[in-house]
């Protein structure tokens, strides 16, 4: 195989990206594209010659002969059509956050494995440039042992009201600390234990959309390193960035800062003053480019090499794991514990 024969389901935000970036890589072909509404679909085959569109993705997985699929659906529906996609023996590059369940996130991992397939979660932020050089620093072992850290992620009120429609089947934790959970056991080289976690309902409620304006947890990892995980989505529309995002780890002998509220340009204008977002995806030169298409690209390698995604099924399931921690703890008012991998399943990070 010298290229990717991709279909993709759900033409959202996500699925445009998709499509746009992998219908012009050379080692992709994007040869099926399924989402909800037809126009949609036309609209999508038409703007990148994709050659078969369906509203029905099992159709799509019946009919066109292809290698991978991408699920890019919102947060909570996932795991039906990644499930029918590796359950029809193709690989898949399945959206953040994994599952919002987690008996689903454990019964795609056993299907992934059974199946022999390719499974990449797409935390596109371990592309990142600045992430890629934490990790290096930590495995350096310049700052010592990771003893704590602290991520934050708060989107501007646009976001749940006007650029996303279910805000309300979802959570911010789910939404946006996903990427950070993944980022922070990803830095520690450690399993998850246990979570607190606080929210608040009232803006949102307010406005008729029933979920948390902001969750604060607090996650406990094997070694005993700490970890706060903020995410909110009501900061004002007039911030500058649609985003406040950074994380921050403190060592035993040093610390890493990473922020990204300001990606290196500020631009003001007779009736605005905003920081432009570049480094995920950016156009340059009429390509896309940056750490979402990277990601995207490795996923091509990953079946063409033969050798595993840099995001497995398994960091999403450990991710998801937590989140699912976080969501009990905020309903009992308790500390959770995060559910252990299934016995049959090897623990990625060893619990030093
Ligand atoms: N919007 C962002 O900035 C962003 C960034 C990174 C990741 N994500 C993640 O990507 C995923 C998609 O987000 P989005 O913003 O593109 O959402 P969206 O609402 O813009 O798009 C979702 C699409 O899925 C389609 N869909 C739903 N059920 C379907 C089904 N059964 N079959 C086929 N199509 C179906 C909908 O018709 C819609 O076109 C989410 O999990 C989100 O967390 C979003």
């Amino acid at each position: 195989m010298d290229r990717v024969r991709l279909g993709i389901i759900g033409l959202g935000i996500m699925g445009e990206l998709y499509a746009k970036i992998y219908s012009a890589h050379p080692l992709a072909e994007v040869a099926a594209v399924c989402s909800l509404k037809q126009a949609r679909v036309d609209e999508i085959c038409a703007r990148f010659a994709v050659p078969y569109g369906t509203t029905d993705y099992r159709q799509m997985l019946r009919t066109v002969d292809l290698d991978a699929v991408v699920v890019a659906t919102p947060d909570n529906l996932h795991y039906e059509p990644a499930r029918a996609v590796l359950e029809a023996g193709r690989h898949l590059l399945v959206e953040k956050p994994f599952t919002t369940r987690l008996e689903e996130a454990d019964q795609l991992l056993r299907l992934a494995a059974q199946a022999n397939k390719k499974v990449q979660v797409a935390f596109n932020h371990r592309w990142l440039a600045a992430y890629q050089q934490a990790k290096s620093t930590l495995a350096s072992g310049k700052i010592g042992q990771p003893l704590a850290a602290y991520a934050r992620k708060n989107d501007t009120l646009f976001v749940p009201t006007e650029y996303i429609a279910w805000a309300g089947q979802t959570t911010s934790a789910w939404f946006l600390s996903s990427h950070d959970i993944d980022l922070v056991r990803w830095f520690f080289e450690q399993e998850p234990l246990e979570a607190r976690a606080w929210g608040r309902k009232e803006v949102l409620k307010a406005r008729g959309i029933d979920t948390y304006d902001v969750i604060q947890a607090q996650v406990r990892f094997a070694s005993g390193a700490i970890a706060t995980f903020e995410s909110a989505w009501i900061y004002p529309n007039t911030f500058p960035s649609i985003v406040d995002s950074f994380v921050e780890v403190l060592g035993s002998s040093g610390h890493i800062h990473m922020d990204r509220k300001y990606e290196s340009i500020e631009v003001s204008t007779a009736t605005s003053f905003t920081y432009p977002k570049g480094f995920l995806n950016c156009e340059i030169f009429g390509r896309v480019r940056g750490a979402f298409p990277f990601c995207l690209e490795d996923f091509l390698y990953s079946i063409l090499e033969d050798r595993p995604p840099q995001v497995t099924a398994l960091d999403g399931r450990q991710v998801t794991a937590v989140l699912e921690a976080i969501h009990r703890s905020l309903e009992t008012g308790h500390t959770e514990p995060v559910a252990p991998l299934p016995a049959d399943m090897a623990t990625p990070y060893a619990r030093k």
